[in-house]
């Protein structure tokens, strides 16, 4: 599974670069939007905060943005939805996929518990009509991510081989035992027999309520604690994981999942029947080198710190990973809410928070 890169140096060749700042900008700005919204029960509230800001922050990004993944059709709140327009697009400047998801873990923010991000990626275009974030038409996907190391050498792990067999491998690769094995799964009643295979082999698992893209990020960084992640999750979600996964070296292998025999059907009248069967690799989710994935914390978790507010200093910690250099940025911003303003879609001019 080698991820060849062809390097070139320049900004105009290497436009995510410029971009991955501007996008932090627009996560950091959802996320202190948001602030007021952690725990208070509403997470239609929230999600239509975060939203609200991103928009606002985009719209004065210099490219021709077209959204891939976007809000609205799962969450049935306030969105930014596909194919819509992104950035400035003014003449000469670069075509870029972009797919966002303000807040994974909408009900996590809501209820104030730990897990939720601000998620951004972008992927640089041969045009404003190249997808170069594939937009899946499930609604879930079948996944299973994990970390560099278990990617590299001979032997590789497969979607839908029996699970004894993948973390038999993934041990091997990290050199430790299977018992020793920590595996991340969403808590849900459809996994019930997967929960129950992994224990069966010994290894461990860390049930997350809900954000599945930090659980599926989290086999790719050092000291997550997490050796693999597996299970169905939302399908924008996956692609999401992908951009940043394939930016730290890792793998995530997806598969559409169909809900329910309508949906199956939906899916083959659409003429999407033979990619039923695919197995989509983080390079089919995320093409390209020029792909940029950026996440702020919302509420605290095993990648970054949630948004906090001392006195007038909100602090936002924010990650900006690039796929060409595999660099992974910190950025901990304090913000003077005497001062900070942001653009909201909602609202003409600058908004105070
Ligand atoms: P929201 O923030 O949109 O609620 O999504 C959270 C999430 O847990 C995702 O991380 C995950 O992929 C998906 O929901 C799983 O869907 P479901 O809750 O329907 O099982």
């Amino acid at each position: 599974m080698s991820d060849d890169v062809a390097f070139t140096y320049g900004e105009e060749d290497e436009p995510e670069r410029l971009i991955g700042m501007d996008l932090a900008r627009a996560s950091e700005a959802a996320v202190l939007n948001v602030f007021r919204w952690i725990g208070k029960g509403d997470k239609i509230g929230a999600d239509a905060a975060a939203t609200d800001a991103i928009r606002g922050m985009l719209n004065m990004v210099d490219m021709c943005g077209t959204c891939t993944i976007g809000e609205g059709i799962k969450d049935e709140a306030p969105g930014i939805f596909v194919g819509e327009k992104l950035g400035t697009w003014k003449e000469d400047s670069t075509p870029v996929s972009i797919a966002l998801d303000p807040i994974d873990g909408t009900t996590l923010t809501s209820k104030g518990l730990p897990g939720a991000l601000s998620v951004i990626a972008a992927a640089q275009a041969k045009s404003p009509e190249d997808r170069a974030l594939a937009a899946v038409p499930s609604y879930y996907m079948e996944k299973i991510a994990v970390g560099p190391k278990v990617k590299e050498g001979t032997g590789t792990i497969r979607l839908g081989a029996p699970i004894e067999q993948n973390l038999e491998l993934i041990a091997l690769k990290l050199g430790k035992r299977v018992r020793d094995l920590v595996v991340c799964v969403l808590d849900r009643p459809r996994h019930e027999n997967l929960i129950t295979s992994v224990r069966q082999t010994g290894a461990a698992i860390r049930l997350i309520g809900d954000g599945d893209i930090a659980g599926a990020i989290a086999p790719s960084l050092p000291d997550s604690g997490v050796d693999v992640y597996i299970g169905i999750g939302g399908s924008p979600e996956a692609v999401l994981a992908a951009a940043a996964i394939r930016s730290l070296g890792g793998e995530i292998l997806a598969r559409m999942w169909p809900r329910d025999k309508e949906e199956k059907k939906f899916l083959e009248d659409q003429g999407f029947g033979d990619q039923l069967r695919k197995t989509y690799t983080s390079r089919d989710m995320a093409h390209g080198d020029g792909v940029v994935f950026v996440a702020t914390g919302v509420t605290d978790n095993a990648m970054l710190r949630g948004v906090s507010v001392v006195g007038h200093i909100a602090s936002t910690h924010t990650m900006i990973i690039r796929a060409r250099s595999r660099t992974v940025r910190y950025i901990r911003a304090y913000h003077d809410l005497t001062r900070k303003t942001i653009r909201l879609q909602s609202a003409t001019g600058e908004s105070r928070l």
